[in-house]
């Protein structure tokens, strides 16, 4: 089995010294940077846009992983990419022509995604895995780190791993299988074998204590019981 991909979210890091943070956590051995996009209209939070991306984006060389809450969400696809970011992610509700931001995410030359409230139904994905690389199911309500992980998630898991195995049986491209939201070292193990890949983790790697190991030994502990160890 691949060990799961860890995507620390900066949005718990500290934004005085973020540049420092994130070459942190790529030598950590972080895979993606999660990167928490709040717009105070689609989530009741304001945080960070495409000019804080591109002062990190020479800090590392590990994917930026943009998680866009906002409402509307086209016009901030050309910026991001610009400001470069790989992957960009979005929730369908915010998108009144969901397959075309898809496909202008893409055009842009990063990876798409669609992002799934605790409540919206997987039903979005049908008409539309082909446009998909990445699907992130939201384990707590978004707007803010450190709540807790909802356990519903995991059945919901199992079924959106259901479908993109069925899509890749069927000769379609890979599509990442994303969690976000209270990833902890004591829930990650369910939440990889209900079937993700990748696992968004903001308080529980930036809150790492040092008597701990800090960022190492939290993304350590991290991917050790990812892999059931
Ligand atoms: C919540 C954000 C998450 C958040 C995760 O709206 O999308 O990425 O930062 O933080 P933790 O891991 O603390 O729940
Ligand atoms: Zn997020």
């Amino acid at each position: 089995m691949n060990p799961a991909r860890i995507a620390p979210s900066i949005l718990s890091a500290d934004f005085a010294r973020l540049g420092e943070e994130v070459r942190a956590i790529e030598a950590a051995g972080a895979d993606w940077v999660h990167f928490d996009v709040m717009d105070n209209h689609y989530v009741p939070n304001l945080t960070i846009g495409p000019l804080v991306c591109e002062a990190i984006r020479p800090h590392v060389q590990i994917p930026i992983d943009v998680h866009l809450m906002v409402e509307p969400v086209d016009a901030l696809v050309p910026l991001f990419a610009k400001a470069g970011a790989n992957i960009i992610t979005f929730h369908p509700e915010a998108s009144r022509h969901v397959d075309r931001t898809l496909q202008m995410i893409r055009d842009h030359g990063c990876q798409a995604g669609l992002v799934f409230n605790p409540a919206t139904p997987l039903a979005w994905m049908d008409h539309l895995m082909d446009r998909l690389d990445v699907v992130l199911l939201m384990s707590v309500n978004p707007g803010f780190g450190g709540q807790k992980f909802i356990p519903a998630t995991l059945p919901k898991l199992q079924a959106a791993r259901q479908r993109i195995n069925a899509h890749l049986a069927r000769g379609g491209q890979p599509i990442a299988l994303e969690v976000d939201g209270g990833v902890k070292t004591d829930n990650i193990a369910q939440i990889v074998a209900a079937g993700a890949d990748t696992c968004v983790a903001g308080s529980a790697v930036f809150g790492a204590p040092d008597a701990d190991g800090g960022y190492q030994g939290v993304m350590q502990a991290l991917k050790h019981a990812a892999l059931g160890e």
